[in-house]
């Protein structure tokens, strides 16, 4: 009885992850910390695991909100960086990936500069505080970025 209660639920909840996946981050700014604790890679997995869907959505993320100052390669070259001092740093550069935690890339991303001791000219992402998975699947990108030449 309750494993069919369940897999009913889970199934509920896999459906409702396809569609957020596809429905873009708009819809998903006014979304609970409860439905992102209900996401279905939180069903099985630790909440900072980088699902596949994470990725993904981190990716659509990065290059709509992030590449405009921080360049699509990272190289802190984007239009919106230009006249910022100091420009977005580039992410290529192993001396700063050396010396920066995975938990200051994540809180500059979720609080914006000015609360890890950057620029204020790096935006907060208040939307993305309920989503670590997506938090963590950005600081990944940030990460590979410096394991490229
Ligand atoms: C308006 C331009 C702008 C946008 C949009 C922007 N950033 Fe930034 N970002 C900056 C600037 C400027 C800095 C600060 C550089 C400094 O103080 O050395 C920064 C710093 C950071 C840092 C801290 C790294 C460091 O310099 O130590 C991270 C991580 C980061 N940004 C990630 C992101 C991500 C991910 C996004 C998209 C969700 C994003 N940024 C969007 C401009 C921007």
């Amino acid at each position: 009885m309750n494993g069919t209660t369940r897999s009913l639920a889970v199934g509920a909840l896999l459906t409702l992850g396809a569609l957020s996946a596809c429905g873009g981050s708009k819809t998903d700014a006014g979304r609970s910390s409860q439905a992102a604790a209900e996401s279905p890679s939180g069903a099985a997995v630790a909440s900072a695991e980088i699902t596949p869907e994470a990725h993904q959505q981190a990716q659509q993320i990065f290059s709509t909100r992030c590449a405009v100052c921080h360049g699509a390669e990272g190289r802190g070259d984007g239009p919106g960086g230009a006249g910022l001092d100091p420009r977005p740093r580039n992410y290529h550069d192993t001396a700063w990936q050396d010396s920066v935690t995975d938990k200051e890339i994540e809180q500059a991303i979720v609080y914006g500069g000015a609360a890890v001791g950057r620029s204020p000219a790096m935006v907060a992402n208040p939307d993305l505080g309920s989503k670590p998975a997506i938090v963590a699947a950005l600081r990944e990108i940030v990460r590979n970025f410096g394991k490229e030449k």
